[in-house]
């Protein structure tokens, strides 16, 4: 079984993914990892992102494990493990961008095809139900309002960085929002087929419940 969670950022489908995989004893894979991965390496290396063919290349020859734990999914990049490292707001920009590029998305998705091809995964991501699986056996995207998506991001954030702003976040949600929606190749949006689950006001526990109904009662 292939379960496909799809939605913006901060819509807690990472979190929820974490915790049904976890219930249904399944793998589960963060593609958005995969993005922000590509734009870690190639930072480090001064490549410059906008370069479609040199970001394509590192891409194509990048070792990324996802490597499940009790404390959740490791990251682990050419050997070096950046789970991290990975959440920090520049290489979440550098992700965005690198995931605007066909060729890096061709990559990405032969690798998301491959780890799941033989089912027990939750893939969480904005193209699963559409591009990356569009015959999963179960889809659902999650949404909530910009401002909620923003506050929860504050409260993650000023753990580490006390200075942050909530306006800004909110407003930094709202722009990735934008760029997530229209760009050219594979925008997020809501499969035909999907169910949607509104978590404006719904905890994560009643997120999950709401997904393991759903799995239960294919099932
Ligand atoms: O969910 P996230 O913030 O870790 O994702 C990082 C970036 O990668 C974000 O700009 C959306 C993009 N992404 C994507 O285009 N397709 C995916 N399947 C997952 C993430």
């Amino acid at each position: 079984m292939i379960i496909a969670i799809d939605g913006p950022a901060g819509s807690g489908k990472s979190s929820v993914a974490k915790m049904v995989a976890r219930r249904l004893c399944f793998q589960h894979i963060d593609t958005g990892a995969m993005y922000r991965a590509v734009a870690w390496k190639g930072q480090r290396l001064g490549i410059d992102l906008g370069d479609a063919d040199r970001v394509a290349e590192l891409a194509e020859n990048l070792a990324i494990e996802l490597i499940p734990g009790a404390e959740g999914q490791k990251i682990l990049v050419d050997g070096q493990e950046v789970t991290s490292q990975l959440k920090s707001e520049a290489v979440g920009m550098g992700a965005a961008l690198v995931a605007s590029q066909s060729r890096v998305r061709e990559i990405l998705v032969a690798k998301q095809r491959e780890i799941g091809k033989n089912g027990g995964v939750v893939m969480d991501g904005r193209d699963i139900g559409t591009v990356v699986f569009p015959d999963a056996d179960k889809k659902f995207y999650l949404d909530a309002d910009p401002r909620e998506r923003g506050r929860r991001r504050y409260e993650e954030l000023k753990l580490s960085h006390p200075e942050v702003d909530l306006e800004s976040i909110i407003q930094q949600v709202r722009e990735r929002d934008f760029e997530d929606k229209n760009r050219e190749v594979s925008p997020l949006r809501q499969a035909a087929d999907a169910i949607r689950v509104d978590t404006t006001h719904l905890g994560i526990e009643g997120v999950v419940e709401e997904i393991m109904r759903e799995v239960q009662a294919q099932s």
